[in-house]
């Protein structure tokens, strides 16, 4: 019989504005499902967990464990609740920090990512705080001590899939996990629709260079390439 007391019901964790799913989330996760028995007894790591969405959809699909790190209390106090909420709490370990910092000298099997990494300096706006989406000039602020710390925390057999705007030189990309005996593939490539507000941020060279090649524009509307990249510990076939 359906509980139809409200004090007695369980409230579901309501959305956090600012932590609201975007489309790289969306597509973040599409990947993560298409080989969703990858996933399967995985320990897995996300750096930025924000709303705890993606964890959540980790856990879904039968990660062993997961432990988030984000920068902001309120991101992880987010992430704590939902996976609570979901029945994950059991296998889910949440810190506030800095990137690999709270993991040092640790691996996982699995690490996602959607770092804040689109080429403006922080600003607070589009109910997002600054430390959502901007990755400084180039847009590589934390994507390069991401792709510098990666071979140091996947255990072996490990991958990592991300985020990665093709707007943001993805041949820096490749050298720098070619540099740690990584390989490094493109899973998807989407479209993702970008705000007149956020336009006016973008970095001017980046948007004069970019422009006709992974940045198309329609009168006022906008659109960037946005790829999923998976990369693999070494000696992993990808
Ligand atoms: C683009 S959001 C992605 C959130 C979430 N993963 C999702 O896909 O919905 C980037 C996240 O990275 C976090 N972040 C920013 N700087 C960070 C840092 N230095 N270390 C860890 N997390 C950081 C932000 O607080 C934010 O939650």
């Amino acid at each position: 019989m359906p509980d139809s007391n409200p004090v007695m019901r369980r409230s579901a964790p309501a959305v956090v504005p600012a932590l609201r799913p975007s489309e790289y989330t969306s597509a973040l996760i599409q990947v993560l499902r298409a080989e969703a028995a990858r996933v399967g007894g995985a320990r897995a790591l996300e750096i930025g967990c924000g709303s705890g969405v993606v964890l959540a959809a980790l856990g879904t699909m039968g990660a062993a464990s997961l432990c988030g790190i984000d920068i902001e209390p309120d991101a992880i106090a987010a992430s704590t609740r939902l996976l609570d909420d979901l029945d994950h709490g059991a296998i889910a370990e949440l810190h506030q920090g800095d990137m690999w910092r709270p993991v040092a000298g640790r691996r996982f099997d699995l690490i996602v990512a959607n770092l804040p990494h689109f080429p403006m300096e922080p600003v607070e706006f589009g109910g997002r705080l600054p430390t959502w989406s901007a990755g400084g000039t180039d847009g590589r602020r934390l994507l390069d001590p991401f792709l510098e710390g990666l071979a140091d925390h996947l255990a072996p057999g490990g991958r990592a899939v991300i985020t990665h705007n093709a707007f943001d030189d993805l041949a820096r990309s490749r050298e720098l996990v070619a540099q740690s005996g990584l390989s490094i593939k493109v899973a998807l490539t989407t479209l993702v629709y970008i705000s007149p507000e956020k336009l006016a941020r973008m970095t001017a060279d980046v948007l004069r260079t970019e422009s006709g090649h992974t940045l198309y524009r329609h009168g006022p509307y906008t659109f960037g390439e946005m790829h999923i990249v998976e990369i693999a510990a070494a000696g992993t076939a990808i």
